[in-house]
């Protein structure tokens, strides 16, 4: 065949392929024009899962009579006009394209009414051919309607699904849509069905009832606020709890100035926020909006504008995944806290109380919380490595246990040394006994705690784990015969990437093929345990983090998974002053209210939760 320069149909076919690849791709770029224009309210309207019908219409500012045909024209825009525009670009389009790339592949109509004129207009496509321009009637706006979508490209056609899937593509689209912009009100509706109605919000912050509107009121308790700023970056949004987490990535939501995007570098920094408190295989929810100079973002980087490019990656990189572990941190037992295990009832069948838990006035001195008749010698437990030293040679840390017993036969108010109530008593309450070798059981003044011996246990020690990094290297043991992982070959090069890391955990590796990687030294910590197995997870964990804070958050999912391993475990049994070290471990202790895998670690059962369990009224 001779090189020939193709039809401008062809050529607006191709270029169409690029964009739109599915009824919710007209939709996107119908809706985002109308969101350009500057509209408070959008309305779509679908049939057939769009194939049959799509109409977006708006209450924007319009397009004059003249400049219908100039809209649908390939590269006509009203949004960029020279090159220097390109690199600061406020608005969802800038291409030129959407109107054009939609009307070669359907049969467009575009009404508008611009605010300024006192008539309306319309113009129809068929196919890429021009049918009409004439007068019409329509209110103040635009409305676009796009009928037989793929009528005349049979193989695109196929790839369309059934209408139901497709339905579902349009309104997973809306829902970021409407997420992306609280102050504009959304409606969904195919054929009769309402499947989406976003009104304006009408409290504040809006942004929190958008939420609820589109993702359901539930999500709201186990969300956390975050708001951080560093120069001309913003994080704006909501993140779950830990103990909210989910199966599936599905309710992640990231905006870049606006725009909808799906960037790993954004969803890698988000994983890492997290990586201390959820546990492998599990997902968190959130809704952040990322606002930057758009001179520090490239929009043009993907022909749907799906992804998005970062000046400096790396340090967009860092700032989100330190704002939200910041925000996490604060995850952590104070005065008034509620229970991270309290996101479900305590108590099947039992009506919770209404109104705030009883503020208890003052936690005491943290020292002076538990007076003991015998001179206290506990104070090493409070170091949480001697407790789990302790309980793993199964010897209490400093109570002999005939004042062990005496101990216990005191009530909990001769104990903390007054019964005037809620002073006196630290956050977590007083320990008054172990249950089944499993919960500590302790008293507050609004009730019962509960404490997951376990997962607190494990949380205190890997925050004093990363605490104590930099330290200086770990001890450790030199093998005589090094032990063999096998791994994938992109995984051995991830390994192999920064040996000093390995070596400051304790390790010495090296490679003995192009898929085996030899230990020749491991952590003393790690002696004869699944330590091949911790260092493959941990090597899966490097290949996957893009290369990017590999090293952080390696060591530190290496360090939690030491911590697990060490934290004391079920059916052991702990002295008071033990339960007592750790209670008061985990108030000092950052995110202590889910253990490292974002399982709660604590939760309450008030007086009122009781009484009402034994139908006692006070
Ligand atoms: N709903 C609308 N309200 C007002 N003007 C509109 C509307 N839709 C389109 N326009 C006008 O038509 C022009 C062409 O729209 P089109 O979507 O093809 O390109 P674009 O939005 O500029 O760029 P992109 O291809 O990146 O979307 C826009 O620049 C805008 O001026
Ligand atoms: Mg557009």
């Amino acid at each position: 065949m001779p090189i020939r320069i193709l039809p401008n149909e062809l050529i607006d076919q191709i270029a169409a392929g690029e964009v739109i690849e599915r009824p919710a791709s007209v939709i996107k770029e119908l809706v985002e024009n109308s969101l350009d224009s500057g509209a408070h309210r959008i309305e779509v309207d679908i049939e057939r899962g769009g194939i049959g019908l799509m109409r977006v219409r708006d209450d924007g500012c319009g397009i004059c009579a003249e400049e219908l045909p100039v809209a649908i024209c390939r590269h006509a825009t009203s949004k960029i006009a020279a090159l220097d525009d390109l690199a600061a670009i406020t608005t969802l389009g800038f291409r030129g394209e959407a109107l054009p790339s939609i009307g070669s592949v359907s049969r467009l109509r575009l009404i508008s009414h611009p605010t300024h004129a006192d008539r309306a207009a319309e113009i129809g496509v068929d196919g890429g051919t021009v049918t009409s321009v004439r007068p019409a009637a329509h209110p103040p706006g635009t409305t676009v309607e796009v009928r037989d979508l793929f009528f005349n490209i049979p193989a695109r056609r196929k790839f369309v699904r059934s209408p139901p899937t497709e339905t579902g593509h349009i309104a997973r689209l809306l829902e970021r849509l409407a997420l992306s912009r609280p102050d504009v009100s959304f409606r969904l509706r195919s054929g009769e069905r309402v499947l989406l109605d976003a009104p304006l919000p009408t409290r504040e912050p809006a942004g929190e009832e958008r939420l609820a509107q589109v993702l359901g009121k539930e999500l709201v308790p186990s969300l956390i606020a975050v708001d951080h700023a560093s120069g001309p970056v913003q994080l704006t949004g909501w993140i779950s709890l830990p103990t909210a987490s989910r199966a599936q990535p599905d309710q992640q939501y990231w905006f870049v100035n606006g725009r909808s995007v799906r960037d790993k570098l954004l969803a890698s920094a988000a994983r890492l926020g997290y990586r201390d408190v959820l546990y492998h295989g599990r997902h968190a929810a959130y809704v952040l909006h990322l606002s930057l100079d758009p001179q520090l973002v490239d929009v043009n980087a993907h022909p749907a504008k799906l992804e998005v490019r970062f000046r400096d990656g790396h340090q967009i990189h860092e700032f989100i995944f330190r704002a939200i572990e910041r925000a996490l941190a604060a995850t952590r037992p104070e005065v008034g806290a509620t229970p991270a295990a309290s996101a479900q009832p305590v108590l099947a069948g039992a009506a919770r109380l209404a109104g705030p838990a009883q503020a208890w006035s003052r936690p005491g001195p943290v020292s002076g919380v538990l007076p003991l008749s015998a001179p206290r010698v506990d104070v090493p437990s409070r170091d949480p490595w001697m407790l789990a030293q302790a309980v793993r040679e199964n010897v209490p840390v400093s109570m002999p246990s005939g004042e062990e017993t005496a101990q216990s036969s005191a009530s909990v108010e001769e104990r903390i040394g007054r019964d005037d109530g809620a002073a006196g008593y630290p956050p977590l309450g007083v320990p008054l006994a172990q249950l089944h070798g499993i919960y500590i059981l302790a008293q507050s003044p609004e009730g019962l705690i509960l404490v997951d011996m376990h997962a607190a246990h494990e949380r205190v020690l890997y925050e004093k784990l990363k605490a104590d990094r930099g330290a200086g290297p770990a001890a450790s043991q030199l093998l005589l015969e090094p032990l063999v992982v096998t791994v994938k070959p992109h995984e051995l090069d991830a390994a192999l990437e920064d040996p000093v890391s390995w070596e400051r955990a304790g390790f010495e590796i090296d490679s003995v093929g192009p898929t085996s990687l030899a230990l020749r030294r491991i952590p003393a910590l790690l002696a004869n345990d699944r330590v091949t197995d911790i260092v493959k997870s941990v090597i899966e964990d490097l290949a996957r983090e893009d290369g990017l804070h590999h090293l952080d958050a390696a060591a530190d999912r290496f360090l939690g998974t030491l911590a697990c391993r060490t934290a004391i475990h079920a059916r052991r049994r702990l002295t008071l002053p033990e339960m007592d070290a750790l209670l008061r471990q985990m108030e000092a202790t950052d995110r202590a209210n889910q253990c490292n895998h974002g399982r709660p670690t604590w939760t309450r059962l008030t007086l009122g939760e009781l009484d009402q369990l034994f139908l006692r009224g006070r």
